[in-house]
């Protein structure tokens, strides 16, 4: 087992070092992309000279109902500001703007159903009347500027009109991913208060109707800020709807008015709360606001994934996370482009449907996770070599990093070597990609490349001087950027203590490790923290180990995250138990089945290790490192603080 897990590293380790290859984009590429290499090199130059001036220029490309006095107010570091004094509103520039041009009858979203015969295609006309009856219904129901609205959906047409709704009104959403457990979502709402759950009675997910209201209703039993739970019909099974509080979308939205004025808001108002895992058992409530974040995701979705008007374009995550916020509905809507949203499972109802939907859908640019490459990479390459895919121009992955044999077979089959792929870092705080190449960039599998003009990115030590070379360190970043979260929600102190006095000199602290190369290539290899990356969703080990310990049988537990090939990692735990239980195997499906409904199906737990001691600092912190070190037949580090 350590064996394997050894080997693992490794061969990983050995084939990250080894990477030589590089690969040039082709030439009709970087002759028809929106940047060319004098516009990069001089954007590169001004994001180091002048960053207000890069940021302002990006600005300009959006509308405004009054335009900043300042570019970037540090008054109150690290609590930045960015177009103070600016009047705004997301949605604006998302929606109502194009219906006033050519794009009224464009387009917008492509959704397709899980079920292969269900699709639907909203124009930006027909979405901005959507979302103006929503706003209008959230208005009836009481909500106004600055009231929380918690969405609980899977990947549907509502839930982009749920979230354009809410911020036409300023009315700030918090998307809950559709898997996560009620308790996860109770937690969620309640930290939010938000007023309002928007959910659906059910979702479809590999084939099967998984019901999501029944979810709700769970967490509904401690959820005291709540007055509405606005429930989209998609799967159509019976549901109780007596409850007086719950309400069915499709009956709010009949006879509403489908006008509805944008909010006039300030550049900094908060548009959403993105909670994510930290280290603590608690999740954080990421804050983005209006002005600043929609300028960055804008100017990263058009350069980095050259976004045109003509372009259909899926970025294949869920609305749920980060990246459905900025690139599935925001930043392609912004961009006026055409997004498409897929429902489903990647591999129902057969191995090939990704590779069926881009080719029914002519799509231009694929955005995807490292994990599903190595998912679909299983069933070889001659399911993706029967489609024609030659749509394809630009593909994208994100959320861990990328080993480059998968790399290299999304390169080969998907692209067909003909397609850059752009491998973008970034996190659900950062809000827009930080790191990753343009079209013209020259290529390094497994490298993220190098940061995005404006970002002042670097690797470091504890110390904050930057590492030589080659060497590990901190990945920081050392200048403000607009799409940056603004803080903690309800907990400020919290923010700075987590993010900018980790490392001397004022700067951001990723949570990430990673080294430059000789050419100020950025290779992330992975969180500094007790933070794991399970199929490129960020579970905290204390979250995990907290589940463990609600269960009555367990007195004290350690989570640590091993290799997987497929997914990347995953939980393995220690547990004590208390008095009077036995470990069998009884009870390691009874606390599986505990934990996912503490957590949901996210969390993929390898083994539980009944164990009857664990390392332990003197001060009783659990040592995982020494844990993931025997784990993995690695050298444990310095032992000095060990008790035992
Ligand atoms: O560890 C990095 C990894 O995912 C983390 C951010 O997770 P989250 O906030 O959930 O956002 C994911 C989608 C943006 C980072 O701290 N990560 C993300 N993208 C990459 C990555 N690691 C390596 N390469 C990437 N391209």
């Amino acid at each position: 087992m350590a064996r394997k897990g050894k080997e693992a590293v490794k061969e990983a380790t050995e084939a990250l070092l080894e990477e030589q290859r590089v690969f040039r984009p082709l030439p009709e590429v970087v002759v028809e992309a929106n940047v060319s290499p004098k516009e990069y090199q001089e954007a590169i130059e001004k994001g180091l000279t002048d960053l207000e001036g890069f940021w302002e220029e990006a600005a300009e490309e959006l509308d405004w109902f009054k335009k900043w006095d300042k570019v970037l107010d540090e008054s109150n570091a690290p609590f930045y500001k960015w177009f103070t004094g600016a009047k705004c509103n997301i949605t604006y520039n998302a929606v109502d703007r194009h219906i006033k041009t050519h794009r009224k009858n464009k387009v917008a979203i492509i959704w397709q159903g899980e079920p292969p015969n269900e699709k639907k295609k909203l124009t930006y006309y027909e979405l901005y009347r959507r979302v103006n009856k929503f706003a209008n219904v959230l208005k009836s129901l009481g909500l106004k500027k600055g009231d929380r609205v918690a969405i609980y959906m899977p990947n549907l047409l509502e839930t982009a009109i749920a979230m354009l709704g809410c911020a036409k009104l300023g009315v700030i959403h918090t998307l809950v991913y559709a898997g996560f457990s009620a308790l996860a979502l109770r937690e969620r709402v309640n930290d939010a208060k938000a007023k309002v759950i928007v959910t659906a009675d059910g979702l479809y997910r590999n084939g099967k109707i998984i019901n999501l209201k029944e979810t709700v209703d769970e967490a509904m039993i401690e959820c005291p800020s709540v007055e509405h739970v606005i429930v989209v019909q998609r799967t159509g099974q019976p549901i109780d709807m007596s409850d007086g509080r719950y309400l069915w979308w499709h009956d709010l939205m009949e006879g509403v008015s489908d006008e509805c004025e944008p909010e006039i808001l300030d550049s900094e108002h908060p548009l959403f709360i993105l909670y994510t895992s930290g280290t603590t058992g608690k999740p954080k409530g990421i804050l983005h606001v209006h002005g600043g974040y929609m300028v960055g995701i804008n100017r990263t979705l058009r350069w980095v994934f050259d976004l045109k008007e003509t372009d259909i374009y899926w970025c294949a995550a869920d609305v749920g996370w980060i990246t459905g916020h900025s690139y599935i509905v925001y930043g392609p809507l912004i961009c006026g482009g055409t997004t498409v949203m897929y429902e489903g499972h990647p591999l129902y109802p057969k191995p090939d449907r990704m590779w069926q939907i881009i080719d029914k859908f002519g799509i231009n640019i694929l955005y995807t996770a490292p994990t599903t490459i190595r998912m679909l990479m299983r069933f070889g390459s001659e399911l993706p070599r029967r489609y024609s895919l030659k749509t394809l121009r630009l593909l994208g992955t994100v959320g861990e990093p990328i080993n480059p044999e998968a790399w290299m077979w999304y390169y080969q089959n998907v692209g067909r070597e003909r397609c850059p792929i752009m491998d973008t870092w970034w996190q659900t705080e950062t809000g827009m990609f930080m790191i990753a190449p343009l079209p013209l960039s020259l290529l390094k599998p497994g490298s993220a490349t190098k940061p995005f003009p404006g970002i002042h990115a670097d690797v470091v030590d504890k110390e904050g001087k930057p590492v030589p070379v080659g060497k590990g360190g901190f990945l920081i970043v050392k200048k403000p950027w607009p799409s940056m979260l603004r803080t903690l929600w309800g907990d400020p102190e919290r923010y700075v203590k987590q993010y900018w006095d980790v490392i001397p000199g004022g700067v951001y602290t990723t949570g990430d490790v990673a080294r430059k190369d000789e050419d100020g290539y950025f290779w992330i290899q992975g969180r500094a923290d007790d933070v794991m990356n399970i199929a490129g969703h960020r579970i905290g080990t204390a979250e995990v180990e907290s589940a463990f310990v609600a269960h009555p049988a367990v007195a004290e537990a350690a989570c640590i995250g091993v290799p997987d090939p497929v997914k990347g990692e995953v939980a393995k735990v220690f547990v004590i138990l208390k008095k009077g239980y036995e470990p069998n195997d009884e009870l390691d499906k009874e606390l599986r089945q505990h934990v996912r409904k503490e957590l949901g199906p996210i969390v993929i737990i390898k083994s539980i290790q009944f164990v009857e001691s664990l390392p332990k600092t003197r001060s009783g912190k659990i040592m995982r490192r020494v844990l993931k070190a025997q784990e993995l037949g690695m050298d444990p580090g310095d032992l000095t603080t060990l008790a035992d």
